[in-house]
């Protein structure tokens, strides 16, 4: 009856499918057309971006010939020694540095948890054990409140899972051929306590290296099956948030598909709820209530059939549970009984991440990117202020204020249009009935307002030193060529590019602000790509598809890349972290500095306070692209995966691991 996303890719395949699909229905401006409008369409088909009227990109111009590595490394302020592109099975770092396995799939993360065994998985082993794919990590010094680099907690969320490489036996189960028949309840169960977030207590040693604490009393599993969850802000407890389970509309059970997030000022994570769409399982009859709205957000996805065995995943039987994933969620690390908080006010859709940060008024502010393609980037502004004395005053912050959404103005101006119930097109009229409607269907009300249709965005981060905000635009495959114009000069975009927004005076709430392009990805010494970076760029310093980013305590970006499945079209290599120049003469130079193993993603990069340390999170190792890996030529399974990263024991399938870099010296990580 119900079919799956395709039948020849793997799950996170099917993803990446999923993000190409580009469903907005509204014809709103594409950044595309706002770029080309800017720069001038015929100079974009002359593929002519020349020098000094494209400031954001790269600064001193765009000739973009690769430079010899020696002359890209006396140019950057990151003395370190770039890595080569490339693809193997293992990973790889700058030299000089050690990058460690620190917690494995599997792994205890609960004192009571059993030794991982994969032949005899169950559920609840999963659900006290470091769960699947690693995505975003956040370090939060111990003890609480201090700056302390040498111990501490760190949030990792586990986005998906993997079936094929996780479960013997089973393969695909998407394929058309098996429509998840393998996947038993059991199965199913292990998927949802493999889901959601790890938190670990950590220490670094005296002789520098780190490990994970033990029986600490901070350890905690949060998952999508048991975890119970509170809804806040305007749209909880609204009757579309009303199920037979919870007639209040307040309280859920887990969170999904959790990818990137961010570290609060009164240090809470918020941990970002993306592509939820991909869990609800069924064929709802056509007319019903919530039809428009589901069909804006792809549910269901039937990616997963655990609505098969879970009525509340079975959208013809429990139609409002959909609307209560798509949110960020807010969790206190501290407190291993805090009762995890999706916060409505910041809106619904498929967030990729969270960046926050106290602005000067002392008002919050977050930046979050709706990962599909031509979706949005949205802001909200606290309605309070900020309290630094009193941690908990804080913790209602983000259920009062105003969420806006990005239009990208030619003049290089970004506007904020405020979703607000009431407010313009967002009426009765146009089936708007309250704040809660508006929010719950974020994407609709966005595209009423007429926000720009952007290239996937993914990641956004906040440099605290600068006061510009970086945004990933990872890739859109699908955009037109009559849509073609400036930066995003190409049609089929396969490697994004990194917008920068400048908020006038460091005022992060204001109606506008400044924006430019800091790179478009690609091989720039294709011609055909139209990638922009630094000219001194080396053959190994430019990369394809930005997905993640941090910035270090020194106030430099980092980049880390998602290319999926078409690693090997994108750029030839693996995905990895690059090290970006953003200010003076260097802008847009970037540099490699490490590598993940075939079939992986990198994810998660965070820095602790001091600098010198460096988390990475390697997610999906074997899956993506095994296809084009010349020595395995085929799709990865538990039995045959194209590597058995990081263990490499024969028994052992690979295994999403968090690294932990540090440089052998002690210093600062790219210093
Ligand atoms: Fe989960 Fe948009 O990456
Ligand atoms: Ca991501
Ligand atoms: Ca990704």
């Amino acid at each position: 009856m119900t079919q799956p996303p395709s039948s020849s890719l793997s799950r996170s395949e099917a993803y990446e499918d999923s993000q190409n699909l580009g469903i907005n229905p509204s014809d709103n401006t594409t950044i595309a057309e706002v770029i080309g409008r800017r720069y001038g369409r015929r100079d974009v088909l002359k593929g002519l971006l020349a020098g000094t009227a494209v400031a954001g990109l790269g600064g001193t111009g765009i000739a973009a010939l690769p430079a010899s590595d020696a002359q890209a490394q006396a140019a950057s302020r990151f003395t370190f020694t770039e890595i080569g592109h490339g693809v193997d099975r293992t990973h790889h770092v700058a030299p000089g540095y050690d990058a460690d396995i620190l917690i494995r799939w599997g792994d205890a993360v609960l004192p009571d948890a059993p030794a991982f065994d994969p032949q005899r998985q169950t559920a609840a082993a999963q659900s006290k054990q470091f769960g699947y794919n690693n995505d975003f990590i956040g370090f939060l010094p111990l003890p609480q409140g201090s700056t302390s680099s040498n111990r501490g907690l760190l949030f990792i969320n586990h986005e998906y899972t993997s079936e094929e490489v996780m479960f013997p036996g089973i393969g695909r189960q998407e394929a058309k051929d098996k429509l998840f028949k393998d996947m038993t309840r059991p199965l199913v169960e292990i998927e949802m306590a493999a889901h959601g977030a790890s938190i670990i207590e950590i220490e670094k040693s005296a002789t520098g290296k780190w490990g994970v604490v033990n029986g600490s009393r901070y350890a905690r599993r949060i998952d999508a099956g048991t975890t119970a969850m509170e809804l806040t802000g305007p749209a909880a407890g609204h009757a579309r948030m009303k199920t037979k389970a919870d007639p209040s509309g307040r309280q859920v059970i887990g969170m999904l598909n959790n990818c990137a997030g961010g570290v609060t000022p009164w240090g809470t994570v918020l941990t970002a709820e993306e592509n939820f769409h991909g869990y609800f399982w069924g064929k709802p009859e056509a007319g019903h209530a919530e039809e428009r709205n589901h069909k804006r957000y792809e549910v269901p996805g039937n990616w997963y059939n655990w609505g098969q065995h879970f009525e509340r995943f079975d959208i013809t039987k429990e139609p409002n549970e959909a609307n209560r994933f798509g949110w960020m969620v807010e969790v206190d690390p501290y407190d291993p009984q805090f009762v995890p908080k999706k916060r409505t006010a910041l809106g619904r859709c498929k967030h990729e991440g969270a960046a926050v940060i106290v602005n000067s008024d002392g008002r919050v502010v977050l930046y979050s990117g709706d990962d599909e393609r031509f979706e949005y980037v949205y802001r909200f502004v606290s309605a309070r202020r900020y309290n630094a004395t009193e941690r908990r005053a804080n913790f209602g912050l983000l259920d009062e204020g105003t969420l806006s959404v990005a239009k990208y103005n030619a003049d290089g101006s970004v506007e904020w249009l405020p979703l607000v119930f009431g407010q313009g097109p967002l009426t009765a009229a146009n089936g708007f009935n309250s704040q809660a409607d508006v929010l719950i269907e974020t994407r609709r009300a966005a595209d009423l307002l007429g926000a720009t249709r952007m290239d996937r965005p993914e990641d956004i981060e906040i440099n605290p030193v600068t006061g510009k905000v970086y945004v990933m635009l990872t890739n859109n495959i699908r955009r037109k060529a009559d849509q073609l114009d400036a930066a995003n000069t190409r049609a089929a975009n396969e490697w994004g590019q990194v917008l920068e927004m400048t908020p006038p005076g460091g005022d992060h709430a204001a109606q506008k602000a400044a924006w430019s392009l800091l790179v478009q990805a690609g091989d720039p010494a294709d011609a055909r790509t139209g990638a922009k970076f630094h000219p001194q760029t080396s053959r190994n310093g430019w990369f394809a598809c930005p997905d993640n980013a941090a910035v270090d305590p020194q106030g430099r970006l980092w980049i880390t890349t998602d290319q999926g499945e078409a690693w090997k079209k994108a750029s030839g290599t693996a995905d990895g972290v690059w090290a970006m120049e953003t200010e003076g003469p260097n802008r847009g130079l970037s540099k490699m500095f490490f590598r993940v193993p075939i079939g992986a993603e990198m994810c998660g990069p965070c820095f602790t306070p001091d600098g010198r340390t460096f988390f990475v999170a390697v997610q999906h190792p074997a899956t993506d692209g095994g296809e084009t890996f010349t020595q395995s030529g085929k799709g990865s399974t538990f039995e045959d995966p194209a590597t058995r990263w990081p263990d490499f024991q024969p028994a052992m399938p690979p295994r999403p691991s968090v690294v932990v870099i540090t440089k052998r010296d002690g210093g600062l990580i790219g210093s």
